[in-house]
């Protein structure tokens, strides 16, 4: 991955985020995301409160569940929505910051099948339709730092990925998950291209995936995803570098071995399996004790310091007990 640069950025003033008033229910906002109904401007988010009383109530079918995603909800102001849709890396639309937002309009997500294969006792194939009525959709606002040193703060749509993970039943040997990203190169332009191994591939540990805070988005600032930020289906994982947040989601494996992700293959020594956001262990070319917020300083950002686990310390380190994170990184 390049170092950031702030080609396409624009914001000497940073924007105010107006609260909209008409606040979809979300068993509404599901039926209209369901049928593919969902308009810009129909459904907003409410006050912080509500959202997080709402996250709260609706959030989590799992034990402890409830509280980790409830002290997780940040209070960060969100990064304007024109920001976080032109401002992207899916390289499979080319390497520039811009260029998901201008060629992505190529990729067809319907109809759209997720498989769920391997180590698992129910595999199966979803319709894009089926995946969006399985769980109570949550907007879950999360801090996204990208390996590159700069972050955003999004209000995603989706629900916890272990929603899914238990509906297929996990076998004994299921120590890994593999995320696979479409790689078609009749929609995606930078798919023949020699700057990774495609398809795009992810791995997590079977317990991070299961961790409440892994989430399996549809939507953003409460409408679908645009193509660019990964429709119709992408994983958010808020604690670790943004490259570990696949987009665009065909295939989800349960293996024993650790997976061979993408940008492993294409980097080992700068790129971890884990890629926890770590602001003591520096990418081997540039430090990562600071971020710049974007949308929020325009080019004359200042840096705000890097956060340990993005911030997320409290839910997440204890899956990491005894890991020395210098060596995993
Ligand atoms: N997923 C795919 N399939 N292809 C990519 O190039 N880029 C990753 C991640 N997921 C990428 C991807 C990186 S480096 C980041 S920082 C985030 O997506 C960016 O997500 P955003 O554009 O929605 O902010």
């Amino acid at each position: 991955m390049q170092q950031p640069t702030d080609r396409g950025m624009n914001h000497a003033i940073p924007s105010e985020i107006t609260p909209r008033a008409v606040y979809a229910g979300r068993r509404d906002w599901m039926k209209r995301l369901a049928a593919g109904a969902l308009g810009s401007g129909l459904a907003g988010w409410a006050a912080r409160d509500a959202l997080a009383a709402e996250s709260l109530a609706k959030g989590a079918a799992l034990a402890g569940a409830k509280s980790a995603v409830a002290g997780a909800l940040t209070l960060d102001k969100p990064t304007p929505r024109t920001d976080a849709t032109s401002y992207n890396n899916f390289y499979e639309f080319g390497t520039d910051k811009a260029d998901p937002a201008r060629n992505a309009h190529t990729l067809k997500t319907r109809p759209w099948t997720v498989t769920i294969e391997g180590e698992v006792r129910k595999p199966r194939v979803y319709g894009i339709d089926d995946l969006l009525k399985l769980a109570p959709m949550e907007e879950r606002i999360y801090r996204l730092r990208c390996v590159e040193g700069w972050s955003m703060v999004i209000p995603w749509v989706g629900f916890s990925l272990a929603e899914l993970i238990k509906q297929v039943e996990p076998t004994g040997n299921a120590k890994y998950v593999e995320f696979h990203t479409l790689a078609d190169p009749k929609t995606m332009p930078f798919v023949g291209s020699r700057v990774l191994d495609w398809p795009y591939v992810e791995g997590l540990r079977i317990d991070e995936a299961m961790h409440p805070l892994s989430l399996l988005a549809f939507g953003m600032y409460g409408e679908v995803l645009p193509n660019q930020n990964g429709a119709p289906v992408r994983l958010v994982m808020p604690w670790k570098y943004g490259f570990k947040s696949a987009k665009s989601l065909v295939k989800i494996r349960f293996v024993e071995q650790q997976p061979k992700t993408a940008w492993v293959k294409a980097a080992a020594q700068e790129y971890g399996f884990y890629s926890n956001v770590n602001p003591r262990v520096d990418h081997p070319r540039w430090s990562q004790a600071t971020e710049r917020r974007i949308g929020e300083d325009g080019v004359f950002a200042k840096k705000r310091p890097t956060l340990m686990y993005n911030g997320y310390e409290a839910q997440v380190a204890s899956l990491y007990t005894g890991l020395d994170l210098a060596k995993n990184f």
